[in-house]
């Protein structure tokens, strides 16, 4: 079946959108840029690969869960669409949709996510799989654009891989919030979560041996090159990954091997770089399975279900709005 598309985020809104965020990240005492940029095509098929790493065990761990308690998820959400934030290769999501479809209740997906032409391939893939599927891609911002997506059917919500660590506890509270007030109260949000764990195992899983991690990381400056007529030099900057104990974050950083200056034309700045400065480009939060309940609540959710949590490794958390 063909599917459809919403563009809330032409080409035109991600390179202003890139070049506000390059405006106030790149001039700032402590440098930074926001881990969306990672995501164009090469920067997407890069995540594929890392979730293929022998170091990156939190999609094997999810997958484990999903194919475990797909099923019951199905069951107690009864959802006729499922909708999936930032959705990638739509890989897991077979999962679900098989689950919605042997429940009998399956007739909508909703992939959602900011990398235009890789949802796109994804969904014409799974199009084929899913022939009598109605597919309806949105391409948007999680934080801006939650209020645009279809709220037809009964949903199911899912946030997978993490995801969520991404943003900062402010952004995740905003975040949930806004995701609760799109939500009815026969809506069902599932919430894939890392766990904390060894720090040895945590710096591992960012900073593996074939350096797939590293080519990703660096990646956010080839699309500030490309986006933003920029002439950084990736290769001068090193991949770090940290454990950072207080905020209780994996931080990936790219540390500038030795003093240089780079111009992004398009948005008319040119910033300098001291030797061993660093340029924050992504926060990965591990959490407890305590601290997921208490931002969900926090945000007007009730926790239905849990799954993983006494494993310790990764946690998938379905929650429904208050009514
Ligand atoms: N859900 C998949 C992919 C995770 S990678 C999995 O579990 O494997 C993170 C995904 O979120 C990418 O596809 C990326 O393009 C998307 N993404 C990142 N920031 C986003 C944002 N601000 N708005 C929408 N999508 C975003
Ligand atoms: C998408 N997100 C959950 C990944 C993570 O683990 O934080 C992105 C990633 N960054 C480096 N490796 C994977």
């Amino acid at each position: 079946m063909a599917f459809t598309i919403d563009v809330h985020l032409s080409p035109d809104d991600v390179r202003r959108q890139m070049r506000n965020d390059a405006l106030a990240g790149l001039q700032a005492e402590h440098k930074s840029i926001p881990p969306v940029w990672f995501y164009d095509e090469r920067g997407s098929q890069l995540f594929e690969e890392i979730t293929r790493l022998p170091e990156y065990y939190p999609t094997r761990a999810e997958r484990r869960l999903l194919v475990a308690h797909a099923p019951a998820i199905a069951e107690m959400s009864k959802a006729d669409t499922l909708v999936e934030l930032g959705a990638g290769a739509c890989d897991k999501t077979r999962i679900l949709l098989d689950a919605l479809q042997d429940a009998g209740t399956l007739a909508r997906y909703v992939p959602f996510d900011v990398s235009d032409g890789f949802l796109r391939n994804a969904a014409a893939t799974l199009s084929v799989e899913y022939a009598s599927l109605a597919i309806h891609l949105v391409i948007g911002d999680f934080h801006h654009h939650l209020a645009e997506i279809p709220t037809e059917g009964r949903r199911l919500v899912a946030f997978l891989g993490g995801t969520i660590g991404n943003l900062d506890p402010s952004q995740r509270a905003r975040f949930l919030f806004d995701l609760n007030c799109t939500m009815s109260s026969d809506d069902c949000l599932l919430l894939g979560t890392d766990l904390v764990k060894d720090r040895t195992r945590l710096v591992k899983a960012y900073d593996d041996e074939a350096g797939v991690t590293a080519a990703f990381n660096r990646n956010v400056l080839h699309v500030l090159n490309e986006q933003l007529a920029g002439d950084f030099d990736p290769e001068l900057f090193s991949h770090v990954a940290l454990w950072n104990e207080g905020t209780q974050c994996i931080e990936m950083r790219l540390r500038a091997g030795q003093t240089t200056e780079v111009t992004l034309h398009d948005a008319g700045i040119t910033v300098q770089f001291h030797e061993g400065e660093e340029l924050l480009t992504e926060i990965s939060a591990k959490f407890t399975p305590e601290g997921v309940a208490a931002e969900l609540m926090e945000a007007g959710f009730v926790v239905e279900g849990t799954w993983g949590a006494d494993q310790g490794e990764f946690m998938l958390s379905l929650a429904h709005p208050y009514c």
